[in-house]
């Protein structure tokens, strides 16, 4: 997934020029793009002009005059991916475009979800619920001692069980871990097991390449590192899923046609999974941030942004009462820790004193993970590629000050 650095190291004249269309930059240190990125200023512009038409000339009408970017939409996600713009459906939310897609996958009692033990919570919530109304049996690849799944384990589980569903986070919420999910893929396709990967953290973090991961279904948002709006996300559906037939449980009149009183047609393409409303101007939105990830170029994006993450980590864990918690043979651009001495949320809040953004994860989001790691609560600091270096190093002795504080 890595890009090879040979052409894509960002040089320090782009590196101003993308803060200078980074407006946020100048109010805030924003080591929270596992949150929500800062949108750059062609995102916003996109966004503004189509609510300003709409407000204009009509929403409907609006849509009709843009038709041409709505498609881009599309095109631009697709080629962010690799794949077609068919097998792309929009989504509020990353979520939402992970239960509908567990919606069209005809649960009974007894099938098997194998998944990890860093799976994002809300898909581990989504797996108890399944487990509750059909019965069905959830199972944990173990890690290994490094951290990470165990491939070779995982493989063992999905011989033993044959799951109805194989399912993996990326990169999950809690912990800059980076899950090797082509390796997973690779087993999936020779046992033709059903594939789900969550790539929320990692789109617009990392080259991702639906074919080379080997997947069926893939979810992201697109407010996180690829710098869209809020309210937009994405389920990429294969094409062999598309010919099986899979269509959600609850589809609506934009993703079937109702060619009879008694019968509906699903469409073709992978717009069976979505709804007829849709947020124009954040789609819009999204397309230019796709877009713009492109032309910053996914390479110099997954050899920078990591790159600085790691110079954290390194700062981090020589502060005294700091522990860095991130395991594993890849690390991200989620920098996570505990600080001995301090309750959660007056630790955020003397971070967002300072005007350094941060996030909070909790227990009850890494049960497995948290609990290994014997921690209850974890400050997360995401720096991206706009970040530098001079931040990352703020960003750390702010830290060890209020460590010294404590
Ligand atoms: C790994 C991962 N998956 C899924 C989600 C959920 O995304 P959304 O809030 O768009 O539903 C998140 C959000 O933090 C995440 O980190």
């Amino acid at each position: 997934m890595r890009g090879n650095g040979s052409t894509s190291v960002l040089s320090r004249e782009s590196l101003l020029a993308l803060r200078a269309d980074t407006p946020g930059v100048a109010n805030v240190v924003h080591f929270n793009n596992a949150g929500c990125g800062l949108a750059p200023a062609p995102v916003l512009t996109a966004m503004l002009d189509h609510l300003r038409l709409e407000a204009q000339i009509g929403g409907y009408e609006a849509a009709a005059a843009r038709a041409d970017q709505v498609r881009g939409f599309y095109d631009e996600l697709a080629a962010l991916i690799n794949c077609g713009p068919g097998n792309i459906a929009f989504a509020s939310s990353a979520t939402h475009a992970y239960t509908t897609a567990l919606s069209a996958i005809p649960f009974q009692r007894g099938d098997v979800v194998l998944t990890t033990r860093n799976d994002f919570i809300s898909n581990q919530i989504a797996f108890l619920s399944l487990r509750k109304r059909f019965g069905v049996r959830v199972v944990h690849a173990p890690d290994t001692p490094e951290g990470g799944v165990d491939v070779d384990a995982m493989a063992a589980l999905m011989r033993e069980h044959r799951p109805r569903l194989v399912a993996a986070t990326h990169i999950p919420t809690n912990s800059g871990l980076v899950q090797p999910v082509a390796e997973i893929g690779r087993h999936c396709r020779e046992l033709d097991l059903l594939y789900l990967v969550d790539a929320c953290q990692s789109l617009g973090q990392y080259p991702i390449d639906v074919d080379e991961i080997g997947c069926d279904l893939l979810t992201s948002t697109c407010r996180k590192f690829l710098r869209g709006p809020r309210g937009t996300g994405f389920l990429y559906v294969a094409d062999r899923v598309l010919r099986a037939g899979y269509e959600p449980l609850f589809i609506d009149m934009y993703g079937a046609r109702w060619v009879a009183q008694d019968r509906y047609q699903p469409v073709e393409t992978a717009a069976r999974f979505e709804d007829w409303e849709f947020p124009y101007a954040a789609l819009l939105g999204c397309a230019e941030a796709a877009r713009y990830a492109r032309s910053v170029g996914l390479d110099a994006i997954a050899d920078r942004a990591p790159a600085l993450a790691a110079r954290l980590r390194r700062s981090l864990a020589e502060v005294p009462g700091v522990r860095v918690l991130d395991r594993g043979t890849e690390l991200g651009a989620l920098v996570t820790f505990a600080i001995d001495g301090w309750e959660a949320q007056p630790f955020k809040a003397a971070m967002d004193a300072r005007k350094i953004n941060s996030a909070l994860s909790f227990r009850e989001f890494a049960q497995y993970d948290f609990g290994d790691k014997d921690v209850d609560w974890c400050l997360r600091l995401s720096p991206h590629y706009y970040n530098t270096e001079d931040e990352v190093d703020e960003v750390a002795a702010a830290v060890a000050e209020l460590s010294k504080a404590r």
